[in-house]
C-alpha cells in the first residue's frame, strides 16, 4: 500500500517536470505492458488474503488517475503547440502591401477605342475583318485590277493561293456589303501591312480605320459633316476639316483629308511644314463599280468611304515625331501613355 502511495508521488514530481517529448515516454515507464502499474498487478497474488481486494482497488484507482493526467497533460501540450504556432502565422494586416505595377493598353489601341467610341456614338457599327486577305477583296473587288498601277503604291507581302497581308482595311468595305443590305454605316480597324522602307512617317506595319455608308441619297457633304465632327471630337472643337482632290480605285470622286494643324491652329508651323493642315487618309464617294461588285444598284444607292491612319491620328493628338516609337516596345515611350 505504501509503495502505490510512493509511486502515486513520483509520477506527480515526474509529470511536472517532463518535457512535452518525453510524455509518451512516461506513460509507457507507468502504464505499459512491463509498466509499473503492471508489475503492481503482478504482484495482486502475493498479497495475504484480506487485503487483495482492497490493494486491487488502490492500484486500479491509480491507474485511472495517472490516465486521466497524462491525458489532460497532452491536451495541454497541444493546445500550446496551437498558440504557439498561430503567434508564428500571425501576419500585420495593418503593413502596407507590395505595389503591384499593373499594366495598360498600348497607345494604338488607346487609340483604336476612342476613335471607336466617337463613331459609334453617331450610330455606326464596328466591323471586323483578317489581316491575311485575298487579293480579291484587298485588290479586285476595289476596283484595283491586276494590271492597275496603283497596286504599285500597295505592294505588301504575298502568300500562297493569291493570299496577301492586307494594304488596307478597306476590304472589310466590300466584305460588310456582301453580308449586309443598306442602310450600311460602319467602321473597321485593324493592322495593315505594306512593303514599305521605315522611316519617321512610314512602316511595314500600321493601323488604318475605315468608315462606309451606304443608304440612298448619301452627298459628299455627309461626309464631309461625319469627318469635321470626328476631328472636333477628336482633336478640339476648332478642328476644321480640308480636302484636295486625289485618286483612289474605289471612289470618284476620291480626296485626300486633312485636318486643320493642332500646333498652330492653321496659321502654320514646323509641325504642318508651315502648310497649315495635317494629311491623315483618303476618302471620296464610292465608285459605282464597287457597288456593282457586291450587287447593289447605284442608281439607286450612294456612299462614301474613307480610310484613316491610326498611328497618323496619335501621332498628331499626342504630339509623337516618329512613327517607328510605336513599334520599338521602349518602356519609357509606352508608360507616357499609362
Ligand atoms: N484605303 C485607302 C488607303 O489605304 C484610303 C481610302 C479609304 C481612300 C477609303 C478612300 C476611301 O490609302
Amino acid at each position: 500500500m505504501q509503495e502505490i502511495e510512493k509511486i502515486k508521488k513520483r509520477f506527480e514530481d515526474e509529470i511536472l517536470t517532463v518535457m512535452a517529448s518525453e510524455i509518451k515516454e512516461l506513460e509507457i515507464k507507468y502504464l505499459g505492458r512491463k509498466g509499473m502499474i503492471a508489475v503492481f498487478f503482478q504482484e495482486i497474488k502475493n498479497v495475504p488474503e484480506g487485503k487483495k481486494r482492497k490493494f486491487g482497488q488502490d492500484v486500479n484507482e491509480l491507474k485511472a488517475y495517472i490516465e486521466e493526467i497524462i491525458k489532460a497533460r497532452l491536451e495541454e501540450i497541444k493546445s500550446q503547440e496551437n498558440l504557439k504556432s498561430l503567434e508564428k502565422d500571425k501576419i500585420d494586416v495593418t503593413m502596407t502591401g507590395l505595389r503591384l505595377s499593373n499594366g495598360a493598353p498600348n497607345i494604338i489601341t488607346q487609340t483604336i477605342r476612342e476613335v471607336e467610341d466617337i463613331f459609334v456614338s453617331m450610330g455606326f457599327d464596328v466591323m471586323t475583318g483578317p489581316e491575311i486577305e485575298s487579293d480579291y477583296y484587298n485588290f479586285e473587288a476595289l476596283n484595283i485590277p491586276e494590271y492597275h498601277p496603283a497596286r504599285d503604291m500597295q505592294d505588301t507581302f504575298y502568300l500562297a493561293q493569291k493570299m496577301l497581308l492586307r494594304t488596307q482595311t478597306s476590304p472589310i468595305q466590300i466584305r460588310t456589303m456582301e453580308t449586309y443590305k443598306p442602310p450600311i454605316r460602319m467602321i473597321a480597324t485593324g493592322r495593315c501591312f505594306r512593303r514599305d522602307a521605315a522611316d519617321s512617317s512610314h512602316f511595314p506595319i500600321f493601323h488604318q480605320i475605315e468608315g462606309l455608308v451606304v443608304d440612298k441619297k448619301v452627298s459628299f457633304a455627309n461626309l464631309k459633316g461625319t469627318l469635321s465632327e470626328f476631328a472636333k471630337r477628336m482633336f478640339g472643337k476648332n478642328s476644321r476639316i480640308r480636302f484636295s482632290p486625289s485618286y483612289f480605285p474605289f471612289v470618284e470622286p476620291g480626296a485626300e483629308t486633312a485636318i486643320s494643324c493642332v500646333m498652330c491652329g492653321g496659321k502654320g508651323c514646323p509641325v504642318c511644314k508651315y502648310s497649315g493642315w495635317l494629311e491623315m487618309g483618303g476618302s471620296g464617294m464610292v465608285h459605282p463599280n464597287v457597288l456593282r461588285n457586291v450587287s447593289i444598284e447605284p442608281e439607286e444607292y450612294q456612299g462614301f468611304a474613307f480610310g484613316w491612319g491610326i498611328e497618323r491620328i496619335a501621332m498628331v493628338k499626342y504630339e509623337i515625331p516618329d512613327i517607328r516609337m510605336f513599334y520599338q516596345n521602349d518602356l519609357r515611350f509606352l508608360r507616357q501613355f499609362k
